[in-house]
Order: C-alpha cells, then sequence, then structure tokens
C-alpha cells in the first residue's frame, strides 16, 4: 500500500478525468468550496451501492423507508437542539483574518486529538500554552467562539425562519407515530432515510470527505430499552465477530457480539446486532476489512444527543475516515419533539406507556463511495484496475468489435443493443483493443465481450474478466444469463 496522500490524489484524478465526480459550478472561479457533482459513474455507482444497502440493511431487517423534506421549520431544530448546539469551535487570525476550526488546527499542530466539544475556554489556554499561530502568516489568533453549522432559509414572502436539515433523520422522528400507525408496526422496528444534508462546514476539504451538501443514508431503530437484550433477531448474531477499537485500546479487539455485551463493551444485543449488520455491510461493498474499525468515542467526542457511540471508520492514504456515525441517542430527539411541538409522541409496548429510545446508523455515502474506490485501487505493471465488487460497478458489461470492418461492428452494435437495457452497458470501438480494455479496467468494469471473425461463422464471443483477464468463449444467445448470475452476489 502506498503510504502517502499520492493514492488519494491518484483517486481525485481519476475521477475527474473519468468524470466521477468534480468540483461544482467550476467553470465560476467565486463558486464556494464544499460543492462537488456526481458525473455518470459515479451516479450509476451510487445508485448501485443504495441497492446494497437497501437490500442488506432495509429488506434484511423488515425496515421502512420515507423520503422527507430538505428544508424544515426552526421548531424542529430547538426541539432537536441544533439550534443551540450543532456548533464548531472557531478561531480568526487577527492579521489575515482567516479563519480556523480550532479543534482540528490544534490538533494539526499538537500531534494529539484535541475533542470538538472541549470548552472554547480550554481551547484558548492550550492556543496560549503552545503559541499556537495562523499557519497562513504566524499571525495572532483570536478567542475561540462558537458557529452554528446550519444554513438558514427564509421560506415564502413573510421569510419564515426553516433551515436545510444538517442531518436527514430529524424527519424520521417527525413522522415517527405516523409511520408507526400505518405501517402497524411494533417495538423494536427502524425507519431508513436517504437523501441530503447541509452543513456550513468551516473548512470544506478533501473533495468528497467534507463536503457542504452530502450524501446520508440513515437508519434509525426505535426500541425499548428494558428490552434490548431480549431481541431475539439477534441470536443469529452471537457468534458474529465485531472489530472494534475501544476507549483506552491502541489495537482492534475481535470480539463476538455476545461476548462484547456480557463483557459490557456494547450496552445491549440490539446495538451489538446492528454494528455487525454495518459490519458485515461494508465488507460486501469492497471495504478490506483488515483496514476497519468500529471505534468507540469518548465523553467528549460523542455528539451532543448520545449516549454510547462507535465510528465506524476506514484506514486510506489520508489517515483513517469516519463513515457512519453509530449513536445510541436515548429518548432524546422523540421527547424534545413531544414537548416543542406538544404531540405526545409516546407508544404502548406490551401495554406500557413508552417514548421509544433510538439507536442510528448514520452513513455518509460520499465518503463511502470514495474509501471503496480507493479500496478497489490496483496499479499493476501493465494497468490500473479498480477491482470494485460487480454489482457496484458503474459500466458492467463493454461491448467491442475486434476491428470496424467486415461486419463486426455492426454484430456488436446488436449485441450491445441486447444487453443495454438489462446491464449497464457501453460499446467502444475506438483504439486498439487492449487500451479498450485498459480504459474499462480503469473504471472497474467486471465484463468485456469481443466480437470477432469466429463470431460471424458461429454465434459466439469471447468475455474478458477484469481481474483474472482471463478470455471464455461462450455462445451470444447464453450471454444475458451469464452476466447476470455473474453479477449477482
Ligand atoms: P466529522 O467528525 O468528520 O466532522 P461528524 O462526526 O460531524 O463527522 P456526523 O455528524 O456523525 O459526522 O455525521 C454522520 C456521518 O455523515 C459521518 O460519519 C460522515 O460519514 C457523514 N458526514 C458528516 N459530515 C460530512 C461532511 N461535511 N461531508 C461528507 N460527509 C459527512
Ligand atoms: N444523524 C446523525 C448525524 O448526522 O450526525
Amino acid at each position: 500500500m502506498e503510504s502517502t496522500t499520492s493514492l488519494y490524489n491518484e483517486i481525485v484524478r481519476l475521477a475527474l478525468e473519468r468524470n466521477f465526480f468534480f468540483p461544482s459550478s467550476e467553470i465560476y472561479s467565486d463558486a464556494p468550496a464544499g460543492f462537488y457533482e456526481y458525473g455518470p459513474l459515479a451516479v450509476s455507482m451510487k445508485n448501485k451501492y443504495i441497492e446494497v444497502w437497501r437490500r442488506e440493511l432495509i429488506r434484511r431487517d423488515e425496515m421502512v423507508e420515507i423520503d422527507g423534506s430538505q428544508i424544515m421549520p426552526k421548531r424542529v431544530f430547538v426541539a432537536s437542539g441544533h439550534l443551540e448546539s450543532f456548533t464548531d469551535p472557531i478561531t480568526r487570525c487577527k492579521s489575515c483574518n482567516a479563519i480556523f476550526r480550532a479543534d482540528k488546527l490544534l490538533e494539526e499542530v499538537l500531534g494529539f486529538p484535541v475533542p470538538e466539544r472541549l470548552a472554547t475556554e480550554d481551547m484558548d489556554k492550550l492556543i496560549l500554552e503552545h503559541n499556537v499561530v495562523c499557519p497562513n502568516c504566524k499571525g495572532k489568533l483570536d478567542k475561540v467562539s462558537k458557529f452554528n453549522m446550519m444554513f438558514r432559509v427564509n421560506v415564502g414572502v413573510s421569510g419564515d425562519e426553516c433551515y436545510l436539515r444538517p442531518e436527514t433523520c430529524q424527519s424520521i422522528f417527525v413522522d415517527f407515530l405516523r409511520i408507526y400507525k400505518t405501517m402497524r408496526k411494533k417495538l423494536p422496528f427502524a425507519i431508513a432515510q436517504y437523501g441530503k444534508s447541509f452543513r456550513n462546514e468551516i473548512s470544506p476539504r478533501q473533495s468528497l470527505i467534507r463536503l457542504r451538501e452530502f450524501y446520508q443514508a440513515e437508519i434509525e431503530v426505535f426500541f425499548n430499552p428494558k428490552k434490548a437484550n431480549d431481541f431475539p433477531k439477534a441470536r443469529e448474531y452471537e457468534d458474529f465477530i465485531l472489530r472494534l477499537k475501544p476507549l483506552n485500546e491502541d489495537k482492534i479487539l475481535k470480539v463476538s457480539c455476545k461476548e462484547s455485551v456480557e463483557t459490557g463493551l456494547i450496552s445491549s444485543m440490539l446495538v451489538a446486532y446492528y454494528l455487525a449488520l454495518i459490519q458485515r455491510f461494508y465488507q460486501i461493498v469492497g471495504i478490506d476489512m483488515e483496514r476497519f474499525r468500529l471505534r468507540q468515542l469518548s465523553d467528549e467526542e460523542r455528539a451532543f444527543y448520545a449516549k454510547e457511540a462507535w465510528d465506524v471508520e476506514v484506514l486510506t492514504s489520508i489517515g483513517w475516515i469516519e463513515l457512519v456515525a453509530c449513536n445510541n441517542r436515548t429518548d432524546y430527539d422523540l421527547s424534545g419533539h413531544s414537548r416543542v411541538s406538544g404531540q405526545d409522541l409516546s407508544v404502548y409496548d406490551d401495554g406500557e406507556k413508552i417514548i421509544p429510545h433510538v439507536f442510528e446508523l448514520s452513513m455518509g455515502v460520499d465518503r463511502s463511495l470514495l474509501c471503496i474506490l480507493e479500496h478497489s485501487y490496483v496499479k499493476e505493471s501493465e494497468r490500473t484496475v479498480l477491482k470494485l465488487p460487480p454489482m457496484l460497478a458503474p459500466v458492467q458489461v463493454a461491448v467491442f468489435p475486434l476491428v470496424t470492418k467486415d461486419g463486426l461492428d455492426k454484430k456488436a452494435k446488436e449485441v450491445y443493443e441486447s444487453l443495454k437495457l438489462d446491464f449497464d452497458t457501453v460499446y467502444d470501438d475506438s483504439g486498439s483493443i487492449g487500451r479498450r480494455y485498459r480504459r474499462q479496467d480503469e473504471i472497474g468494469t467486471p465484463f468485456c465481450v469481443t466480437i470477432d471473425y469466429q463470431t460471424m461463422e458461429d454465434e459466439t464471443v469471447t468475455i474478458r474478466d477484469r481481474d483474472t483477464m482471463n478470455q471464455e468463449r461462450i455462445a451470444i444467445k447464453d450471454l444475458k444469463r451469464y452476466l447476470m448470475e455473474k453479477l449477482r452476489y
């Protein structure tokens, strides 16, 4: 593995050149940072990724999915606590006016983690003690203050105070009772949502890692806290080995779900089961498990609403990246919305009236895709290959005529037409066949079909496997079935 950021830079170069993703409004020099567009390849990959998320989490666990509004009224965020607490610590350079996220700047300069929830006075002390100055001009830094990261929008002619949601899950909490009743659910059950979230990040950077507009795929599990250990679904996962990095441990411990609960590392079998599901999901989508961990967060690191938190983290060439926040949010959200809206959001569970507790799996989709790209990227002597799991490949099959004469191109177009409705298929007849294979390898296309002179005689084609580069000869009439079997996982 390459040890520097060069691998990350390679991925960004590939993404730009092959239209995976690129900066938004790029033809305008004043476009703000932190906004990215998905090109055709990333859209295709993202759609497939979300389908695997639906299959492996939503359908497997019998969750329900909603699609809520991105703009919500102020009172939602009074209830959720975001108006008061969704802040980042910032400091301004007194000379050049540059603004920095104080915890991140301190972390970079001091070389040890500085929790974002550390009191601003304590950050001021660290700045003084270690003589931390502006990294741009060496000027003095101002006192640390709090900056709210929500985007305000004024709705309607009267300009009603609303906000772009900073996490997708608030509509899940607001809609909880309606879904619970109309879908005839019983606790425990989960509501999921995939969509955009918006945060006015102070220092957006590293392409898809820190955006101001990004995709989340969130799952909120509603449960009775008294029954979090009496959870039949978890039985199947009792022996599942979690890769945990508890507080005060330097290494990753491999512990079964059952043992992690018995030793008190994880609060309940319900939590352990959902951690197992999310770990399993990342294994399926191509994350190298040797570079995967569930890191337990300290009191200072946890979000203001969480009483227990594990972050899914993946090691990349730019360090460990957080992909999913797994938070035990207790009854914080439903109680808050009950109080502020005046609607009773409690339910009956076996005759007992309770406000359900919530355990969430809050996934960042953009970061996940970037990490999957990096873990799939292989540079061989002759070629660059994205060894993506075939079910995530943006293009699933490429069709080439060996040459564009003697009717081979016409035949290849017929084969292309016969596949394009069932698979993401491209037709390519430009350049040497070797170059065409390389182009597809670089974007992770698992299968290339070539029409040659033998095709004209016996209706067979060659099909080349991206990873082994082996070629098989198969009949055109069997192609569809062959591909369906290979692309199923
Ligand atoms: P970080 O510590 O990196 O700022 P966070 O702890 O603020 O992340 P959460 O609030 O826990 O992130 O959000 C849940 C998930 O949403 C994260 O694990 C991440 O994958 C994703 N996410 C959060 N902020 C961003 C962002 N600015 N750009 C892209 N993805 C993000
Ligand atoms: N819903 C949790 C988060 O976005 O942080």
